[in-house]
C-alpha cells in the first residue's frame, strides 16, 4: 500500500570531516555495508520499493552504489566474493530509484518538499540514514506501516531520550492510547530540557500522507532558521491526526562519532561472521 520511501541526503556531514569532504557521510559503512544501504534494506522489506533520493553534489557515489558495476560483477564471478554482493544485488532486483537535487539547504521539510515530484499523491516513507535501527522481530519501517494501515495518518518513530539530549531532537507531547502508542498534540524542534513538552524524541522514521506537502509549503523557517519538518506535522496534527510510535529495536545516532562506533561496534559483534 505504501511503495514509496523517500531519503534525504544532501547534507554535508560536517561531523565526520575530513572522511565527508568529497564522500557523502551516507556512505561511511557499519562494518562492510554503507549505513544507505541498511536503510534501503529496512524499506524493501517493508513493502517499499521505489526509493527516491533528495541528493546534492558529492553524493553520486550513492545513485553508483545502486547501479550495476560490470566491471566488478565480471571480475568476481563464480568467487566466493559473490556472496558479499547478494544483497545489493538483491535491492537492485526488487527496487526502482530515482533522484533529485537539492541545490540549497534550507530544512528537512524543505528537502521533503523537494522530493514531492518523486512522491506525488501518495503516502511515503521517509528514513534517515544516519539513525541506524535494529531490531530482533520486523525493521522499524514494517512496524510503521502496520500502523498506518490502521490508523491512515502521518507517523513518527519515538524514543525515550534523557531529559538533557532534547536539544538534538524533535520532541513530541500526546495522549497516550496504547503502551507505545500517542496522539500528537504537540511538537517542539530541538527545544531546551526546560522547554521541552517531553522526553519522546523523534527518531528518522515517518510515514507522512501527501498532504504534508501544503503543511511544508506554509511553514515559515523555525529552529536554526530552517523550514522544519517537525513544524509542518504540528499544523498537520492540529488539522488532523498525527501517530507518534515507540518502536521496538535499538537506535543508534551514526550522524555522531560516538553513536557511529557504537553501531560499529555492536554490528561487529551481532552480524559478523569471526571466521572471516
Ligand atoms: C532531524 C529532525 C528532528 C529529529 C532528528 C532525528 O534533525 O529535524 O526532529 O529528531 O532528525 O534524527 P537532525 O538530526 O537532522 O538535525
Amino acid at each position: 500500500m505504501i511503495k514509496k520511501c523517500l531519503y534525504p541526503v544532501a547534507g554535508y556531514g560536517t561531523r565526520f570531516l575530513p572522511a565527508t569532504k568529497s564522500m557523502a557521510k551516507e556512505m561511511l559503512p557499519i562494518v562492510d555495508k554503507p549505513l544507505i544501504q541498511y536503510a534501503v534494506k529496512e524499506a524493501m522489506d517493508a513493502g517499499l520499493i521505489q526509493q527516491a533520493f533528495v541528493t546534492g553534489r558529492t553524493k553520486r557515489s550513492i545513485e553508483d552504489h545502486f547501479d550495476i558495476s560490470y566491471e566488478l560483477e565480471s571480475e568476481i564471478k563464480g568467487s566466493a566474493k559473490e556472496t558479499q554482493l547478494q544483497e545489493i544485488r538483491d535491492i537492485r532486483d526488487n527496487c526502482v530509484f530515482t533522484y533529485t537535487r537539492q541545490p540549497e539547504m534550507k530544512g528537512l521539510g524543505h528537502a521533503i518538499l523537494t522530493g514531492e515530484p518523486m512522491i506525488g499523491d501518495e503516502p511515503f516513507g521517509v528514513i534517515l540514514a544516519d539513525d541506524l535501527c535494529i531490531t530482533e522481530g520486523d525493521p522499524v519501517m514494517a512496524q510503521m506501516v502496520g500502523l498506518y494501515k490502521q490508523f491512515r495518518c502521518s507517523i513518527v518513530a519515538i524514543e525515550e531520550v534523557p531529559k538533557e539530549e532534547t536539544r538534538k531532537y524533535g520532541v513530541i507531547a500526546g495522549t497516550q492510547l496504547q503502551e507505545d502508542l500517542f496522539k500528537v498534540s504537540d511538537m517542539v524542534e530541538k527545544p531546551a530540557p526546560e522547554d521541552a513538552p517531553s522526553n519522546l524524541a523523534i527518531i528518522g522514521r515517518y510515514i507522512l500522507t501527501p498532504d504534508i506537502f501544503d503543511y511544508i509549503r506554509n511553514t515559515p523557517p523555525g529552529t536554526n532558521g530552517e523550514v522544519q519538518i517537525t513544524d509542518a506535522l504540528l499544523a498537520q496534527a492540529r488539522n488532523g491526526c498525527v501517530m507518534a510510535y515507540k518502536f521496538k529495536g535499538k537506535r543508534f545516532d551514526c550522524g555522531s562519532l560516538h553513536g557511529f562506533v557504537e553501531a560499529t561496534n555492536y554490528c561487529y559483534e551481532k552480524f559478523h561472521d569471526p571466521s572471516e
